[in-house]
């Protein structure tokens, strides 16, 4: 293989979109809609994946490079290329090794994890996952001093930063979650507008066990 090409895993696999259809034929279509949609008529996700196209590679030869590489740092932790793993909530529900599998990977890959509020394995297990830098991300769910308390937790288990989410004051109106029966409910009246929980009422299709 020239330094040029690329390396894959499998012809299957050669990019995103590919990898996007290996997942909708696999996972139940209530979870595939949850990682895939958006809110309403989901022209947020559109123009946010259209604002790629943006960027292009402006090409240069004939010049000299002796000591390239992608490697860069942020917030004063080196990574190997320019590209940090978001936090994502409920990932168990996509493979069951979730949030523990994709830190691995991503200490695998030379880069970082942030861990979602929502996980469904313990953080310290998550923290372990990985030698590479990990932070922890946190919905101000519970009041002040549950949020105090995660956090020492989460520095505890070495996490090396805190991501805070603000910008969910209220849920948007997922629409293909909503027809699918993945509906998104209050936790309870007395904590903080923002807080959410998924619930998967008996009629979300796909996760039906019975
Ligand atoms: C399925 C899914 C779950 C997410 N869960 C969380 C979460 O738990 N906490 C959070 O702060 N952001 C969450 N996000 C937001 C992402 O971390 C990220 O900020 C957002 O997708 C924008 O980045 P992108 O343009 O690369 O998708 C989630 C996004 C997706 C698509």
């Amino acid at each position: 293989m020239s330094r040029a090409s690329r390396e894959v895993a499998s012809p299957r696999v050669v990019n995103i979109e590919d990898l996007r259809q290996l997942a909708k034929r696999r996972l139940p279509k209530a979870v595939f809609d949850y990682v895939d949609g958006g809110a309403e008529d989901e022209s947020t996700l559109r123009e946010n994946c259209r604002a790629f196209c943006d960027f292009t590679f402006r090409p240069r030869q004939a010049v000299k490079f002796p000591d390239y590489n992608l490697r860069t740092t942020v917030l004063g932790m080196e990574i190997s290329f320019p590209a940090f793993l978001a936090p994502v909530g409920y990932s168990r529900l996509m493979h069951p090794g979730g949030e523990v599998v994709a830190a691995a990977a991503a200490g695998a890959a030379g880069t970082g994890y942030t861990l979602s509020t929502i996980s469904g394995h313990k953080l310290e297990n998550v923290r372990a996952a990985t030698k590479g830098p990990a932070w922890f991300q946190l919905y101000l769910v519970g009041g002040r001093g549950s949020s105090e308390a995660t956090i020492e937790r989460a520095r505890n288990a070495g996490f090396n930063a805190l991501v805070v989410t603000v910008d969910t004051p209220i849920a948007g109106m997922r629409e293909r979650d909503f027809r699918n029966g993945m509906i998104i409910c209050r936790m309870s009246l007395s904590i903080p507008a923002g807080s959410f929980l998924f619930c998967a009422t008996a009629e979300c299709r796909g996760l039906r066990t019975s």
